[in-house]
């Protein structure tokens, strides 16, 4: 009887491990408070998120770090399964890959150092403005102000991570930065920045897979539901904002 019941155990703890499936989830750890590194460690909104969706649909989860621009590729390439970013939903990346429901929805931020008395006229004609590569920062900037030739190209600095713009910017290497507007918010209250203006862009966030995936979107559409109903939501929203 005893063995048995050990041999049901040994079985209900391996298939455990059989059916918990690991997924790679992507993210570019540098936009506080929905991801960034604490003591070696993912965390922010939206790692957490992750990981309740993953309790929720019996996932495992493996996060690798990367600059923003590079997450598309490596969902595309099959390299990671998931990208949880702070990513807004697009048309253009739509074409490419494929969002869950929204979860969040911002604008973007310009942020300068406390100090200074710059105006966002002068910072948008002859200002020195930081962005993250690929990001809707980017997108903005180089079509209404390059685009436009109010800014010159030149003028433009696209970095790899916000960590590196934020150097900058306390550096004086640059002027601004222009990013999303929950994390310029954030920023202001931990650094010696502030926040001069906002554009608002109503831009929504959503969790990305590989084109097709529908398996993998249905049970994070699900799971995002489930967390939205049972107040786990609110719970993480209150965490981190
Ligand atoms: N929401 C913006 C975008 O989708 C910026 C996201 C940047 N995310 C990050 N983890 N650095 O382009």
């Amino acid at each position: 009887m005893r063995l048995i019941r050990f041999f049901t155990l040994c079985l209900l703890i391996l298939a455990a491990f059989v059916f918990a499936k690991t997924i790679t989830v992507g993210t570019s750890a540098d936009f506080p408070p929905f991801e960034y590194i604490e003591n070696g460690q993912f965390v922010g909104f939206d790692m957490d998120l992750m990981r309740e969706i993953a309790k929720l649909a019996n996932l495992e989860l493996k996060f690798v770090d990367m600059s923003f621009d590079s997450l598309i590729p490596a969902l595309r390439a099959g390299q990671i399964d998931v990208a949880a970013a702070a990513m807004t939903i697009t048309d253009e990346r739509r074409q490419v890959v494929d969002f869950s429901k929204p979860y969040w929805t911002a604008d973007q931020s310009i942020i300068v150092k406390a100090d200074s008395d710059l105006t966002i006229t002068v910072l948008f004609q002859k200002g020195k403005i930081g962005v993250q590569t690929g990001t809707t920062g980017d997108l903005w900037c180089t079509d209404n102000l390059v685009g436009k030739g109010l800014l010159p190209e030149k003028n433009l600095k696209r970095y790899d991570t916000f960590v590196l713009a934020l150097s900058d910017l306390l550096n004086g290497n640059i002027d601004a930065i222009v990013l999303d507007s929950p994390v310029g918010n954030r920023f202001a209250a931990v650094k010696p920045v502030k926040v001069v203006g906002v554009i608002v862009t109503g831009e929504q966030y959503g969790i990305v897979v590989k084109k097709g995936n529908k398996e993998l979107l249905d049970k994070i559409n699900s799971a995002l539901e489930v967390l939205i109903e049972t107040g786990k939501m609110a719970e993480l929203i209150d965490k981190y904002f």
